[in-house]
């Protein structure tokens, strides 16, 4: 049968959440104090998040058990669909078999809302009254807003500036869900201030926006934050998405040669792969697991692999990734979720195993493929996930020239119905391609000579 979406029926949902950590060869390094240069332990970590996420951060458990109240609440949506792309695989005429996990219908739109529920959650358990969080294209930030009206929580959310300015209905979608946004850097915090008064126009950023939510959450007892990327135990939620791809792809009697998702942090690309890199790890598949990055923020294809701040200001621990340089300031490239100077440790340890693979896009191409994926399938794609598919249609057409049928899956990581903007400045030909100077590339990397490199 010709099958266009394969989909489960609820009682498919995944019971538990995946944690790579129990299977990777070398275990990822731990994430130092600033000031000791020691690893940091659990009470370091207290002031921010719930004891059950910090447990879940450093958990060897293969598998975390997902608690009965996340899972009734990710009925609303799970299990998303998983596409057969006939109709893309007939425009671009390849032999390839593509296939696309669709996480656009949950209620955000977006794969943040697996993480943000489970978060949500734990603070609930925790009494914890108010929850602090960045957001870049606004896709975090509308999870974390619906996940705590769940649950009864406050939530402040620190927009990074030019998509505050760029996607004004985001706010709005937020404010309808209970939320209070704040353009950042704003002047409430300490970390704002200082930008402002360096660089009044800043375009803000990923870094500077966790600094405030961090410094507004550790001044009340009763308030925490939340990070929608990078930390172990979002990058572990969000494995939902590829366990049920795991089932999905055996009812469509396939299993992948190559995964593709984009990268900001790395909680869709590892939530897509990680349960196709333990078939690789526990049982000797073969997928290669590609993770696309925009090339005006190349950390995995031309960062260096070192400790650094997860943030501007320099309020997190140390964590050893590849990164740009905490000071780094991408160019204002539309996939505000992928604007951030540093990827998550699991994957960073990951790539420098050369486990997974990772290229760099520029932001045209990947528009050129959206507008292709839109016209065939009918879906606007998030700007971000513009990245996976300009990568999938390379790979397709890789396979056209060399006659092969290679069966690619790529993670449609949300729907790009609030980035329409970016779209109209395509079509008006305003969006630019970024060619980052050698200083640009360095400038923020030569900063942390006083932080220790990795051998
Ligand atoms: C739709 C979408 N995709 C991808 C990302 C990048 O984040 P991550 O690498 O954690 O998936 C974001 C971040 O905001 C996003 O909103």
């Amino acid at each position: 049968m010709n099958e266009v979406k394969i989909l489960l029926p609820e009682s498919e949902i995944p019971t538990h959440w995946y944690n790579i950590q129990a299977d990777m060869p070398n275990k990822p390094l731990p994430p130092l104090h600033p000031g000791t240069k020691q690893p940091v332990g659990p009470q370091d970590l207290a002031p921010l998040f719930p004891m059950e996420l910090i447990k879940q951060e450093v958990s060897q458990e293969p598998f975390i058990e997902i608690p009965d109240e996340v899972r009734d609440i990710y009925r609303q949506w799970r299990p998303s669909p998983l596409f057969r792309a006939r109709r893309l695989e007939k425009a671009l005429d390849t032999p390839a078999k593509i296939y696309y996990k669709y996480e656009g219908v949950s209620p955000s739109g977006s794969h943040k809302t697996n993480t943000a529920v489970a978060q949500a959650y734990y603070n609930k358990q925790e009494g914890v009254k108010k929850i602090t969080t960045e957001t870049g294209a606004g896709q975090w930030g509308t999870a974390l807003s619906i996940a705590c009206q769940m649950f009864g929580i406050e939530c402040d959310v620190y927009m990074v500036r030019i998509s505050f300015n760029q996607k004004p209905y985001r706010k709005a979608l937020m404010n309808a869900f209970g939320a209070t946004v704040y353009s950042s850097p704003t002047n409430r915090t300490q970390a704002g201030r200082n930008i402002l008064a360096s660089d009044p126009d800043t375009a803000g950023s990923l870094g500077i926006a966790i600094s405030e939510a961090i410094e507004m959450a550790v001044q009340d007892e009763h308030t925490k934050y939340a990070l929608g990327s990078v930390l172990n135990h979002v990058l572990t939620h969000q494995t939902i998405i590829g366990q049920e791809c795991l089932k999905q792809m055996e009812m469509a009697g396939d299993f992948p040669d190559i995964i593709i998702a984009p990268l900001g942090g790395g909680s869709n690309f590892a939530g897509i792969s990680f349960p196709f890199l333990r078939e690789n790890l526990v049982n000797g598949k073969k997928v290669r697991c590609i993770a696309v990055e925009p090339a005006s923020c190349p950390k995995l294809t031309q960062g260096e692999f070192r400790y650094d701040f997860g943030d501007t200001a320099g309020y997190t621990p140390l964590l050893p990734m590849y990164t740009l340089g905490h000071n780094f300031r991408p160019a204002a490239i539309h996939a505000g979720g992928l604007r951030y100077h540093g990827a998550s440790v699991l994957c960073s340890q990951l790539l420098r195993d050369r486990l997974i693979e990772a290229v760099a896009i520029q932001q045209i191409e990947c528009f050129e493929a959206g507008i292709t994926f839109a016209k065939a399938e009918g879906i606007i794609p998030a700007p971000e996930a513009n990245h996976a598919i300009a990568q999938a249609i390379r790979e397709a057409n890789n396979c056209k020239l060399t006659g092969e049928s290679k069966t690619i899956l790529f993670n449609l990581c949300g729907h790009g119905h609030l980035d329409m903007q970016a779209y109209s400045d395509y079509f008006d030909g305003k969006l630019q391609d970024h060619q980052l100077t050698k200083e640009e590339l360095t400038g923020s990397l030569v900063e942390l000579a006083d932080y220790p490199s990795i051998g």
